[in-house]
């Protein structure tokens, strides 16, 4: 009996994290005032461990808030998706745990869903496709191993059934207000009318509760902040001594986001072999890393309205501290 390969391999553009790519950012990145590096470098392997690492935190609630919508709200988030044949599209799945309390949902419902996580990484794929045939022996699997738009491009016209997008874990956070739009934007296009997308938003709240939870006391937020620049010594020759950099989180109100920084702590010169230069760090000069967009549930309605989507339903944790979105894409109407 022949046997049927567990995920499809669709290649098309370059991996984001091509090493020409990244010295590239980093040669952009380090030449600005104020120097800043862009937070997609933060996810090599130890950077992915780390992050995993970091949704385990008791400071770091969005994870465990995410969890607790789908176990309340799980069934009706999905209900509307029941009534046809879909594809569970998963962009930046991670270790796949959220995505797991919506599949149990679906395979004991007997949804006729087919599960299509989208990845640049073959690696990352490999492992969480592996991990979902051995959790889930009947679920199909179609793995993507492709930059976003080109895998839900891909699947638009090689595929007949309806799609629902998950881009969970606040992920839309590390875009700012203009490059979410423009993903938003880019994903209505390449989805067809009717398609849906479950959004994970980290809502504003008091803002000691976000310090903590970039900040937290065992450090493993400093640790995958500083790992970038581990990064770049591993995979460019660069030689940042760690010990003259320190972690540093804090909120800023106006723009609404967490931003994380790596501050040098001394004068120093750090050299890049892969692009034959060196960069001057003053004293308590910053390199910024991160920003993490927080929302006001009225963002949420005018972003999906903006960009093109009908707000099917938005669900919160107790706290209301994150909200689950379920939007629709509309065409043929006006947008903006
Ligand atoms: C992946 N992303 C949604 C996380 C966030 O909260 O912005 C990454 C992270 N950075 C620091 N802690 C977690």
């Amino acid at each position: 009996m022949s046997e049927q390969p567990l995920y499809s391999v669709l290649r098309q553009g370059q991996g984001a994290s091509a090493p020409q790519d990244l010295a590239v950012d980093v040669l952009v990145g380090l030449s600005e005032k104020p120097k800043r590096l862009p937070s997609r470098l933060f996810y090599d392997a130890q950077g992915s461990e780390l992050f995993e690492a970091i949704t385990d935190l008791d400071e770091y609630y969005l994870t465990r808030k995410e969890f607790e919508i789908f176990h309340n709200h799980g069934d009706e988030l999905l209900a509307p998706v029941l009534n046809r044949p879909f594809n569970l599209v998963d962009l930046g799945a991670g270790d796949g745990r959220k995505t797991a309390v919506l599949l149990e949902r679906l395979v004991a419902m007997g949804a006729d869903v087919r599960y299509t996580p989208l990845d640049i990484s073959e690696s990352a794929m490999d492992n969480l496709v592996h991990k979902m045939n051995k959790r889930f022996p009947s679920l199909e699997i179609r793995g993507l191993v492709s930059e976003y738009f080109d895998g839900i491009r891909w699947l638009s016209t090689n595929s007949d059934r309806r799609n629902l997008v998950l881009f969970l874990g606040s992920n839309i956070g590390n875009f700012n207000k203009a490059q979410a739009r423009g993903f938003l934007r880019r994903l209505w296009n390449a989805l067809g009318q009717g398609d849906l997308a479950l959004i994970g938003f980290d809502l504003k709240k008091d803002i000691d509760t976000l310090l903590a939870a970039y900040n937290d006391s065992k450090g493993v937020t400093r640790q995958f902040n500083l790992n970038l620049l581990q990064r770049l010594n591993d995979e460019l020759g660069a030689n940042f001594n760690l010990d003259n950099f320190r972690h540093y989180g804090t909120y800023n109100a106006d723009a609404g986001a967490m931003e994380s920084h790596l501050v040098s702590l001394t004068h120093q010169e750090v050299h890049i072999q892969a692009l034959s230069a060196t960069f001057t760090f003053e004293p308590w000069e910053p390199i910024h890393t991160e920003y993490s967009y927080k929302y006001l549930e009225s963002d949420i309605d005018s972003l999906a309205r903006f960009t093109g989507y009908d707000v099917l339903m938005r669900r919160f944790d107790s706290q209301r501290w994150f909200c689950d979105a379920l939007w629709q894409v509309q065409k043929g109407g006006a947008i903006g």
